[in-house]
């Protein structure tokens, strides 16, 4: 088999995803990582993967791959990440870099020290609307941008799924990447509000205010809210407003949307269960880092690191009632 020895960490619904993707670009994945026997060989039969492991010293005592994508949970990352970092392997670490920031600047280091490519996993900068959204801003279609906007509301079905995870950690990461990616500055300034409902131990909605080091304002609203299994990004919405004009990403739309039981609306633009979409195109671009073709970073690794900080200041703004949380600003903000 021709291409590069690649390897997917964690056969869970995400490293499925990078499974298709990958066999969607030609790159079929040689190697896969998963604690669980029982879905390490189910998922390794569906897509035709040669070389299973149950751990990443497993897969790294047989020989190093040329690349690897970090799909195990957030608590994770940083134990997986650093140990194929020391072993010289490029990483794609899925959103959000770690769980905290502890983790995350520890990753960081890690790919400081062994001079090792690591891709922090924000899809959205790669998704077609959405970088039509960023072109046009950067091209000057709104002028200066003044605010930004978004609002993700997701099933009841993820505070049963993760109930030990915050949204700021575990979706509202997107939107404050976007946030910093928009407004073309990092965010200086944190306030927050989070709520519970009966029978959830986290929090199922969150709201922010941030204040960008350039004055931009964004305002981002994360929900846990919509009756269960009700398809993702059906609520999502982004507002850029600008000195001279307004733009918005919206995909509360889906192209197909079938209200049945239970209610319908295929993925085809992250990352569709056959593959293709935004994922493949950040697939793409990851290799492209590693064989040189792709230059210059669409995520910096700064900026996962930015992104867990001003997550774990939500948290933190938001315990306190809303006190304001400063971002400190360090090279790696
Ligand atoms: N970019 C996106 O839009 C997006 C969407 C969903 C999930 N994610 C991210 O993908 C990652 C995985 O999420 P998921 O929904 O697939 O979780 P999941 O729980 O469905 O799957 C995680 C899998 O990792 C395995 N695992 C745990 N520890 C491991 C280890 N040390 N080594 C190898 N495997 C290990 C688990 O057994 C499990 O099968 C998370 O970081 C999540 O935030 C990103």
């Amino acid at each position: 088999m021709s291409g590069p020895s690649i390897a997917v960490i964690g056969a869970g619904a995400f490293g499925t995803r990078h499974l298709a993707a990958y066999q969607s670009i030609g790159t079929p994945v040689r190697n896969l990582v998963e604690p669980d026997a029982a879905t390490r060989e189910r998922v390794a039969a569906e897509y035709g993967v040669a070389r299973t492991y149950a751990s990443v010293a497993d897969l790294l005592a047989a020989g190093a791959p040329q690349a690897a994508s970090v799909c195990v949970p957030g608590p994770a990352h940083r134990a997986v990440a650093v140990a194929l970092l020391d072993a010289g392997v490029p990483v794609l670490v899925e959103k959000p870099l770690a769980a905290t920031v502890t983790d995350a600047a520890a990753i960081v280091a890690a790919a400081e020290r062994t001079r090792v490519l690591c891709q922090p996993g924000h899809i959205l900068r790669h998704s077609p609307p959405h970088r039509a959204l960023h072109d046009a801003i950067r091209a000057g279609r709104v002028g200066d941008v003044l605010a930004v906007s978004s609002r993700r509301d997701r099933p009841r079905t993820l505070s049963r799924l993760f109930p030990r995870e915050h949204p700021a950690l575990l979706t509202a990461v997107h939107d404050i990447d976007l946030a910093v990616w928009y407004a073309g500055a990092p965010v200086v300034e944190v306030r927050a509000a989070a709520r519970t409902r009966p029978g959830s131990v986290t929090p199922v909605l969150v709201w922010a205010e941030l204040r960008h080091a350039n004055d931009v304002v964004s305002s981002l609203r994360n929900s846990y809210l919509l009756p269960e299994h009700t398809p993702n990004h059906t609520s999502d919405l982004v507002e850029v407003y600008g000195t001279d004009g307004v733009a918005h990403v919206d995909l509360s739309h889906p192209t197909l949307l079938v209200r049945g039981e239970p209610t319908e609306a295929p993925d085809w633009l992250l990352s569709p269960v056959d593959g293709g979409g935004a994922l493949a195109a950040e697939l793409r671009h990851f290799l492209g880092r590693i064989d040189g073709t792709q230059p210059t970073a669409v995520v910096p690794l700064a900026d996962g690191l930015h992104v867990v900080r001003v997550a774990e200041a939500m948290v933190d703004s938001a315990t306190a009632g809303g006190a304001v949380r400063r971002i400190p600003q360090t090279p790696h903000s």
